[in-house]
């Protein structure tokens, strides 16, 4: 089974083909980061009319990429939510629209479920049960997989997720959008024994994190200071130090409670060096294993969306929101990860 696979729920266009037997075939992505850099910040009309451009150009080239050679896919997956509506939309008719024309099925992805399978597409895949660290621009969860549709969020951010931390934080030292990406950048440069941060919520018991904290403490220590290249460097260091230890912190309580030996990291704050360093110190002391998706596969992607579109429609069975010719289609801007069931 060959599924094109559409994702567009914030500020990246992606589109990929993925198929049952041969793994993934080719897979591209427009991103907006130009569009949205001298915003500091996603401003989600632009985003909505990016996708527009972007879309149907991008479906054309993956289609006819030699990989595919042409090829009509069997089914189509695109991102249902949860994500900016506008963006979100722009992805759902366009999917919706290739489907009734091809008459073949489509189905709407959830995508932090595409977030949690991308390791998957790697060799090395991991096979629930497992724990799942998702930490994205707009989430962040542990989740406890049982089995692919079966999902228990056992703790989650009570506000700011640790990628919007790290895209505010930027901000306000003055750095570009991304966030994480900038401050991983200046963090290189910091020396470690300048700041302390608070390791936030971790000296009571539970999963929720809390990242808004940390944000005002780096607002506070740059006004404190004199804003120079080096305290920038140092207030960088000290942020990323935090957020990825309490991370880490969380994923060993999460690993312990549970008893499980697998622990996946994903989303885009996933591709933090620092992170997978930590995490990885981390499940040798436990005698676990750590799986991250490829760096380009932790931010958004079309490759994930595609292979969660094949694993739901996968073999005999048709997942119960698989549509085909059905003129209606929905998106949804909140979708709880845990209303979400097996294929
Ligand atoms: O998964 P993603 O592409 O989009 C959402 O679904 O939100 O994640 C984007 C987030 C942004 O907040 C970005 O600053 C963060 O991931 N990010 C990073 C790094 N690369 C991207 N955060 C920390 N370190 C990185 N290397
Ligand atoms: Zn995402």
């Amino acid at each position: 089974m060959r599924v094109l696979g559409i994702e567009s729920s914030c500020d990246d266009t992606g589109v990929a083909i993925y198929d049952s037997g041969k793994g993934l075939l080719v897979h591209r992505l427009a991103s907006q980061i130009d569009t949205h850099q001298k915003y500091g910040g996603v401003v989600p009309e632009l985003a909505a009319r990016d996708h527009i451009r972007s879309i149907v150009p991008l479906i054309d080239r993956v289609i006819r990429d030699p990989a595919n050679n042409g090829q009509r896919p069997d089914a189509i997956a695109y991102t249902e939510g949860p994500g900016l509506a506008g963006a979100l939309l722009v992805g759902a008719s366009v999917g919706k629209s290739l489907a009734m024309a091809w008459g073949i099925p489509s189905i709407g992805i959830h995508h932090m479920e595409g977030h949690l399978l991308a390791p998957m597409l790697e060799a090395d895949a991991p096979e629930p049960p497992f724990i799942a660290l998702l930490v994205s621009g707009g989430h962040t969860m542990l989740v406890d997989v049982q089995e692919i549709g079966r999902y228990t969020v056992l703790g989650q951010t009570l506000d700011d997720a640790a990628g919007e931390a790290f895209d505010k934080t930027a901000k306000l030292l003055g750095l570009p959008y991304p966030g994480g990406p900038a401050i991983a950048g200046a963090a290189l440069k910091g020396s470690a024994g300048r700041f302390r941060f608070p390791r936030p919520m971790t000296n009571r018991p539970g999963l929720d994190f809390s990242f808004s904290g940390l944000k005002t403490f780096a607002l506070t220590t740059a006004q404190d200071n004199d804003l120079d290249q080096q305290t920038i460097a140092d207030i960088a260091y000290a942020f990323e130090d935090a957020v990825t230890e309490t991370l880490t912190i969380k994923c060993k309580r999460a690993l312990v409670q549970t008893n499980h030996k697998q622990l996946v990291i994903a989303g885009g704050v996933g591709a933090n060096s620092v992170l997978r360093g930590k995490i990885d110190t981390l499940v040798n002391t436990l005698d676990a294993k750590a799986y991250y998706p490829r760096i380009e596969f932790c931010t958004d992607n079309g490759a994930m969306i595609a292979y969660a579109g094949c694993r739901r429609l996968q073999d005999s069975f048709v997942d119960t929101r698989a549509e085909t010719n059905a003129m209606a289609f929905s998106i949804r801007a909140r979708w709880p990860l845990d209303s979400l069931s097996p294929p």
